[in-house]
């Protein structure tokens, strides 16, 4: 095993930073949890790397969660593996350690390290890579993020790999799936303000989305200017709303095995 001390943990800073409170509105959905734990297969063993406050992960097989953040990682339930403070980049674990390994919605935050991490998450498993992610092209041509967040768009389109980027580094037989974001699911993800565009008013729940932090991380005052017409289009105060089920948000599922041979179109 790696000296785990010597593993970079410096992509904790933005969740240290904005991971207060997020299970609060960051619940797991149970429909995304059958889909992951459905492409898990038989594995009795998975690594979760991104593993945050520990949503999806199956509870009936042995799980080691990786998450740098500490304020991540004190919103664990106690039911819950304690998680090892350690990055996507260099996992301290050994070749083929557990089954599968699974990332959920955590890529993106893994700046330079993304073909490292995506290639670690291949090599500590011995079959199964699980990955649920999204398809920046799709999720910015969600009404709200296409009309009203294009810095949205633009910075997802910078950080999130294409499912076509992740097959190439992930290698072996592959399997895409599109999940739809429902319009009650109580994961309160960007992706999820498609039918909730009032959740744009509400602090709390945009704080926990990636997509709102890294935006009024960098925002300048043409964005503040976006965000106050986004606003008023989620109070219902423009005549551009026109969200009722308009362009509903998916999400990429891609799988990895080291056996099986299937490919799945995305749309
Ligand atoms: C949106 S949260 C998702 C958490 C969890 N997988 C879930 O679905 O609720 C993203 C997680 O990725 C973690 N993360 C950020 N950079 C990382 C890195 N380089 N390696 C591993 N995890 C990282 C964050 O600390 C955070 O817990």
């Amino acid at each position: 095993m790696r000296d785990i001390r010597s593993t970079s943990v410096s992509h904790a800073v933005r969740y240290e930073e904005i991971g207060g409170g997020y299970s609060l509105t960051r619940r797991e959905d149970p429909r995304f949890a059958a889909a992951i734990h459905g492409a898990l297969g038989d594995a009795r063993s998975v690594v979760n790397v991104g593993a945050g406050a520990g949503s999806y992960e199956p509870q009936d097989r042995h799980v080691i969660p990786i998450e740098p953040s500490d304020v991540m990682a004190a919103q664990r339930a106690p039911t819950l593996a304690p998680a090892i403070r350690a990055s996507a980049g260099e996992l301290p674990l050994r070749d083929g350690s557990a089954d599968a390994a699974m990332a959920v919605l955590t890529i993106h935050h893994w700046d330079d390290d993304q073909e490292r991490g995506v290639r670690e998450l291949r090599r500590v498993a011995r079959d199964t890579v699980v990955i649920l992610t999204y398809d920046p092209i799709v999720s910015g041509e969600m009404w709200l993020i296409a009309d009203y967040l294009p810095e949205v768009a633009e910075l997802d389109r910078r950080i999130f790999p294409s499912p076509e980027v992740l097959v190439g580094w992930l290698g072996g037989s592959i399997r895409i799936e599109v999940v739809p974001v429902p319009s009650d699911t109580p994961d309160w993800m960007l992706g999820s303000f498609w039918a909730h565009p009032e959740r744009v008013l509400d602090e709390r729940a945009r704080h926990a989305t990636s997509g709102f932090a890294g935006w009024t991380h960098t925002s300048s005052s043409a964005s503040s200017r976006r965000f106050a017409e986004t606003s008023r289009a989620a109070r219902g105060t423009s005549d551009t709303v026109t969200f009722a089920a308009s362009t509903p948000s998916t999400l990429a599922f891609v799988s990895s095995s080291a056996r099986r041979t299937r490919v799945a179109s995305r749309r």
